[in-house]
Order: C-alpha cells, then sequence, then structure tokens
C-alpha cells in the first residue's frame, strides 16, 4: 500500500509532484494552513507531514499526532517551531532545508544593512512623494558600510555567507559564539561585551533556542554604538522588540534592518513607529529559486522518511533508529 503525506499549506507544486510520485497526498493548498485540531486531523493514518514554520508543533500538539506519523518536514532551516525532542520520544524524525537557503538569507542581511546605513528606504519614499525640491550637500546623507566593522551572532552557513559578503567590502569581520571556528574570511573571534561595543554593523545568524531568546534586550543595546545598526534576519524573539523599539526612538543606536519579529505577522507598535527601522515580512530566502529548493528538499526528506530510509536532513536520526529497532 501506498504511504500517505499530510502537506499543511501550499507549498510550489514541483514538491507536490514528488511527493505524488511515492504516496497519497493530502494537501491543504491554502495560505490559511491548518489550525491545531484540524492538523491533527487531516494527519490521522499519515505517515508524514510536509510543515512550514507558522505551524507550532508543540510537545502538546505532537503527542496528539496518530502514531502512523513518522516523519515531520519542515520547509525551512529554522526548527523551532517543533519540539524536536518530543518528536523523538515519539519515534518521530524531524528534516529541515539547510544550506540551500543561506545565500539568500546573506543577501538579504546584507540589503538590510545597506539599506538602514544609506537610508534607501527614505530616500525612496521622498523621491516618490516628489518631496525632493534640490541637491544639497548633506541630502540623506547616510553611514559608511564599507570598510567599517560588522560583528556576527552565529557563525554558522548564514554567517559565513555574510562574513563573505563583508569582506567584499573591505570590512573588519568580528563573531561570537560558543567557540572559534574555521572561517572562509578573516574574522575574529571575540566574546559579547567586545563584539558590542566594537562593531558598527551587527548581524544575527544564530538558532532561535532558549540561551538565545532575548540575546539582544536593553543591556546589549545600550552596550552598542551610537551609530551601530542591527540586522535580524534569524528569528524575532533573538531581540527584545520592545527594548529594540525604544533603542531606536531614544537615539541609542543609529538604525535597524528587521526580517523577523517576536509575534509575526504582528509588529510591535512603537518599532513599527520607528522611521529608522527598515522592515521586511520574513522573506530572508524569499528568492523564487531558493523558495522552490526549499519546498522541493523538504519534499525529498518526506519520501526518504516515507519509504523507511534516514532522510538526509533529518535532525533527530535517533527516531530512525527507533523504528529500525521496532522492525527487527
Ligand atoms: C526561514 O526563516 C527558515 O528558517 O528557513
Amino acid at each position: 500500500m501506498k504511504p500517505s503525506v499530510l502537506v499543511t499549506k501550499r507549498i510550489y507544486p514541483e514538491a507536490i509532484e514528488i511527493l505524488k510520485g511515492h504516496a497519497e497526498v493530502d494537501y491543504e493548498a491554502t495560505d490559511e494552513g491548518l489550525a491545531p485540531d484540524a492538523l491533527i486531523e487531516r494527519a490521522r493514518g499519515k505517515q508524514a507531514i510536509v510543515s512550514q514554520l507558522t505551524d507550532k508543533l508543540s510537545a502538546d500538539i505532537i503527542a496528539r499526532l496518530d502514531a502512523s506519523v513518522r516523519s515531520i518536514s519542515n520547509v525551512a532551516v529554522g526548527y523551532d517551531n517543533i519540539d524536536v525532542p518530543a518528536a523523538t520520544a515519539r519515534g518521530i524524525v524531524v528534516t529541515n532545508t539547510p544550506g540551500v537557503l543561506s545565500d539568500a538569507t546573506a543577501d538579504l542581511a546584507f540589503a538590510l544593512m545597506l539599506a538602514a546605513a544609506r537610508r534607501i528606504v527614505e530616500a525612496d519614499e521622498f523621491v516618490h512623494s516628489g518631496k525632493w525640491s534640490r541637491w544639497t550637500i548633506d541630502l540623506m546623507v547616510g553611514q559608511d558600510v564599507h570598510h567599517r566593522t560588522l560583528g556576527i551572532f552565529g557563525m554558522g552557513r548564514i554567517g559565513q555567507a555574510m562574513a563573505k559578503r563583508a569582506a567584499g567590502f573591505s570590512m573588519r569581520i568580528l563573531y561570537t559564539g560558543n567557540r572559534p571556528v574555521e572561517t572562509d574570511v578573516p574574522a575574529e573571534f571575540v566574546d559579547k561585551a567586545a563584539l558590542l561595543r566594537e562593531s558598527d554593523f551587527i548581524s544575527l545568524h544564530v538558532p532561535l533556542n532558549a540561551s538565545t531568546r532575548h540575546l539582544i534586550g536593553e543591556p546589549e543595546l545600550r552596550a552598542m554604538k551610537r551609530t551601530a545598526v542591527l540586522v535580524n534576519t534569524a528569528r524575532g524573539p533573538v531581540v527584545d522588540e520592545a527594548a529594540l523599539a525604544r533603542a531606536l526612538k531614544q537615539n541609542w543606536i543609529a538604525a535597524a534592518g528587521i526580517d523577523v519579529f517576536e509575534q509575526e505577522p504582528k509588529v510591535n507598535a512603537d518599532l513599527l513607529a520607528c522611521r529608522n527601522a527598515v522592515l521586511a515580512p520574513h522573506m530572508g530566502s524569499a528568492s523564487i529559486a531558493t523558495r522552490l529548493r526549499m519546498s522541493t528538499m523538504a519534499a525529498e526528506n518526506a519520501v526518504e522518511a516515507m519509504e523507511g530510509r534516514r532522510p538526509p536532513n533529518a535532525l533527530n536520526p535517533e527516531a530512525v533508529a527507533a523504528w529500525t529497532k521496532a522492525a527487527k
């Protein structure tokens, strides 16, 4: 009998075609997706779920999934929406889409950094609204990016891609994290205090977990240069959004480029009012080619799991070991 898979929300059709080649597909082809109870109901009798970052698969929900469910394939590199230990306990393998979105996400982080430093959004509004009446020596002057210091929190795949772009702009690169790592371009490993103190630009590339929640709050924002620009393309709760709004309003820092928010799609009203914040709707990986590859990669992971093999991007391969043991 063919296995079956639940796709919780609209994805690229190429991914659905891959799944159809191997399984019965129950496709919720909407952008609203499924509420938790509906997801649990529709997952009944299915072997796999293809989920997105808006599906909150908490321990509670995972505990209520049918015993038939063997895998959850998230169409994202981040997986803070899924309680992986709870999935492991139920013998459910969880997969993500690493690597394929590093460049696209670093491109957006760099774009936000340039936009905030060089006031691109403000300038665009100025010209479009017909306010431009003459050229003056200090019209729309902003900050240089080239030859200045970039501080990176989290020198993983996306952090490294950001560093490469910064090297092309002759920037000095600092980074912090649990330990020094090998980097493709020269970068100095420093502690958090030095990074906050010395960086002109700070870009966040850490996963969201208990140790990174509110990594940047009032003390960190106050420790930055008054000319600093903060860029967040990681996850909203890594930054205390209310503290960031105060920092931008009271000029503890100069500007920010923010792609992710604490309660998406809601944005803190004070932050919305800050004209020195360039804001984007969680679009780090949003190029056509990248989102297509993320969709097909999640489908390929689901197929591997449904056919009893270890998926290439398993986050908890021990869950697969548990099936093999049960089958013996
Ligand atoms: C997007 O935010 C992702 O984690 O892929």
